[in-house]
């Protein structure tokens, strides 16, 4: 049975922080930010926010476009690296939210591919007929675990969050065709966190320090995401027998708009049918790739009958990618 994707729904905090903000917190310029990335400006949660208060409004969404009800969502699988606590789960308290009580809840972390993530395990689920309507989600409030002193990363991510309702697809047809899931824990340390977990605990040094902020060799993540995501497009297309004219849209990871130029070439596609938003959100980790989709779905880019390919990459190293007949 295939999965289809009966609705899709995001959420953006209301608080912009321009590059010109950005330039008056740290040495950098909005030309460099601009050139080196594509991010014009990024969203950042309000104090009294956390990551399931954006999840919850763009789940509410997603279900408001499928005709659903909370009540019959039989899970909810949250993707995000910036939960609202280390437990209970940041899906228990959007299940509490949507009035989802019969369904089963999770978090799921596999860094900005945890949308992906999230969407091939949904997927399962409703493609071995265990579940018939599944919410994923990909939410990230990544600004309160950012060095606003370090320009190397500061300047790269925003909040987000954006949401998918997951259901057999009626034709048989319509629906997610394949997923592609990819993880290299040699490389582990190039893109993480040091500390805030059981490895090192936030004790007063590794806060004066902030190691429970982003560390991440840029320039290292950057040449290996390129190569991998060049490499499931690939895997994509050799699995579903297509050639690169098949695909209609790409729905990238928004993390550098060089990134997603590259795997656009690679597609031979021309920039109208890449939906872009790293130019307004900054990298928004897991929401990343819902946000982009939300909006493409919602401006009546993407369309009944389009082939579109998603793509993600980030810590982990984690990356993947998946085919859907929309
Ligand atoms: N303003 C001005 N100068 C800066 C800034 C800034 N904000 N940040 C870095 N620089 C400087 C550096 O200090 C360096 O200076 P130096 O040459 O004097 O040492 C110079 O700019 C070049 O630095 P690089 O890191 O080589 O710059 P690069 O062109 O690689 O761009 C970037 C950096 C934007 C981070 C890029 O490498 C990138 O996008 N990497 C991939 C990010 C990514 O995809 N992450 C995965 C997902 S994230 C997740 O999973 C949470």
């Amino acid at each position: 049975m295939r999965t289809s994707i009966a609705g899709t729904g995001s959420y953006l905090p209301d608080r912009v922080l321009t590059n010109a903000d950005l330039e008056k917190m740290v040495d950098t310029t909005d030309e460099w930010i601009l050139s080196r990335t594509g991010i014009s400006e990024r969203r950042i949660a309000a104090p009294e926010q956390a990551t399931s208060d954006l999840a919850i409004e763009a789940g509410r969404m997603a279900l408001e476009m499928a005709g659903l009800e909370g009540g019959e969502i039989d899970l909810i699988i949250v993707a995000t690296l910036t939960p609202d606590y280390l437990f209970p789960s940041t899906a228990g308290l959007v299940q509490r939210a949507l009035g989802a009580h019969r369904a089963a809840a999770f978090d799921l972390e596999a860094a900005c591919t945890g949308f992906i993530y999230a969407l091939a395990i949904g997927d399962l689920f409703v493609s071995s007929g265990k579940y018939s309507r599944v919410l994923v989600i990909g939410a990230e409030v990544l600004s309160r675990f950012l060095d606003w002193e370090d320009r190397n990363t500061c300047v790269l991510f925003g909040d987000g969050a954006g949401a998918a309702v997951l259901v057999p697809s009626e034709d048989g047809i319509r629906g997610i065709v394949s997923t592609h899931l990819h993880n290299d824990g040699r490389m582990a340390e190039l893109l993480h966190a040091p500390a805030g977990g059981s490895r090192r605990p936030t004790d007063a040094e590794a806060l004066a320090q902030k190691l429970y902020t982003v560390k991440m060799q840029g320039n290292e993540v950057f040449k290996i995401a390129v190569t991998k995501l060049s490499d499931v497009v690939d895997e994509i297309l050799d699995a579903n027998g297509l050639k690169e004219e098949d695909v209609d849209f790409l729905v990238p990871h928004q993390a550098n708009l060089r990134i997603i130029k590259a795997t656009a070439r690679k597609l031979r596609l021309p920039m109208d049918k890449v939906i872009v938003t790293v130019d307004r959100h900054g990298n928004t980790s897991a929401a990343s790739v819902p946000l982009a989709l939300d909006e493409a779905v919602r401006s009546n880019r993407i369309r009944s009958g389009d082939t579109v390919l998603l793509e993600a990459f980030g810590g982990g190293l984690t990356w993947g990618g998946a085919l859907v007949n929309w």
